[in-house]
C-alpha cells in the first residue's frame, strides 16, 4: 500500500463501494491507517454500498453477526461514513452499530423521478413487508399507488412470495422496487406471479445492483420488461445516478 499523493494536513476521503467486500477490506484498512500516520487531518469513507448489513442477527446457531463486527472495524479506522440506503431491517439506524458520524443517503427521490419519467401508469410493488418503508416513500414522492407482498425466504436462493391481487394491478405497469437485487430470487418470484396472473411484465428497480453469479442473466430471462438500478455498484443496469446526493453528504461531513 502506497499513497502516491501527500496527505499531510489534508482531509482524505476513501471512495470504496463494498460489494464483494472481502478483497477490499485489507487495502481499505491499510489506506486509512497510512493516511492517518502520514498526517491526514481526517479520513472519511464513501461506501455507496455497505457490506454485511443483511447479516443483522444470528439466523443459525454459531453464525457471526458480521454487520456489527464490520461496523466496529470500520469505526476504528475512519472518522466518518457516507453510504446509500443501507439495509436497515432489524435496526433503526447505522448509529446502533457504527460509532462514527454517518449519513445514509436516500435514493428514494431519484427512484421516484426515474419511475415517473420512464414508466407508463406505474404501480409500485415491494416484495416483502420490510420493503414498505422505501416503496411507500418512493410512491408518495411521485404520487403513485403501491402495495407490498409477503415473502418467506427458505434459503439463499429460495424465496416464496405471496400472490398480488391482480385486480389492483390490472391496466397498470407493475414496478418491483427493492433495496438490493442479489440472487434476484425475490424479483424472479414476483415476476412469475405477474406472468401467472396474465399481468404486464414488470419493471424491476433496485437501489444496489449486487447481482451475484448469474443473477442478472437469470432476471433478464425471467420475462421482465426492464431493469434499472442506481450506480452505487457499477453495473450495466445502472440508470439512476446518486453521485450528486453522495457528494453533498460527504461535503456536509467534511465541514463538521
Ligand atoms: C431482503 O431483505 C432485501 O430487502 C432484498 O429483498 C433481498 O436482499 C433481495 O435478495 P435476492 O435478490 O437474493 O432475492
Amino acid at each position: 500500500m502506497r499513497l502516491e499523493t501527500p496527505v499531510g494536513g489534508r482531509a482524505v476521503i476513501l471512495a470504496c463501494t463494498l460489494n464483494d467486500p472481502d478483497p477490499k477490506i485489507a487495502p481499505l484498512v491499510f489506506a486509512a491507517a497510512t493516511a492517518r500516520e502520514l498526517g491526514a487531518t481526517q479520513v472519511g469513507l464513501v461506501a455507496p454500498y455497505l457490506a454485511y448489513m443483511r447479516q443483522d442477527t444470528r439466523f443459525r446457531d454459531g453464525e457471526s453477526i458480521t454487520s456489527a463486527h464490520f461496523a466496529s472495524l470500520i469505526s476504528h479506522h475512519v472518522d466518518w461514513l457516507v453510504t446509500v440506503d443501507p439495509h436497515l431491517h432489524r435496526r433503526a439506524s447505522l448509529d446502533e452499530i457504527y460509532t462514527i458520524p454517518s449519513v445514509a443517503v436516500h435514493a428514494a427521490p431519484l427512484l421516484a423521478e426515474w419511475i415517473a419519467a420512464n414508466v407508463r401508469a406505474p404501480i409500485l410493488i415491494g416484495p416483502d413487508r420490510e420493503s414498505a418503508q422505501w416503496v411507500s416513500d418512493v410512491a408518495n414522492r411521485a404520487g403513485l399507488p403501491w402495495l407490498v407482498l409477503d415473502k418467506v425466504r427458505r434459503g439463499d436462493r429460495e424465496v416464496s412470495i405471496s400472490l398480488p391481487d391482480p385486480e389492483r394491478i390490472r391496466g397498470m405497469t407493475p414496478v418491483l422496487v427493492d433495496d438490493m437485487i442479489s440472487t434476484a430470487g425475490t424479483m424472479i418470484a414476483a415476476a412469475g406471479h405477474m406472468a401467472a396472473g396474465a399481468l404486464p411484465s414488470p419493471v424491476c428497480v433496485g437501489v444496489h445492483a449486487v447481482f451475484s453469479g448469474s443473477a442478472y442473466a437469470d432476471l433478464c430471462n425471467a420475462g421482465v420488461a426492464r431493469i434499472a438500478t442506481c450506480n452505487t455498484i457499477g453495473h450495466v443496469s445502472n440508470q439512476i445516478d446518486v453521485s450528486g446526493l453522495v457528494a453533498e453528504a460527504a461535503a456536509g461531513l467534511l465541514r463538521r
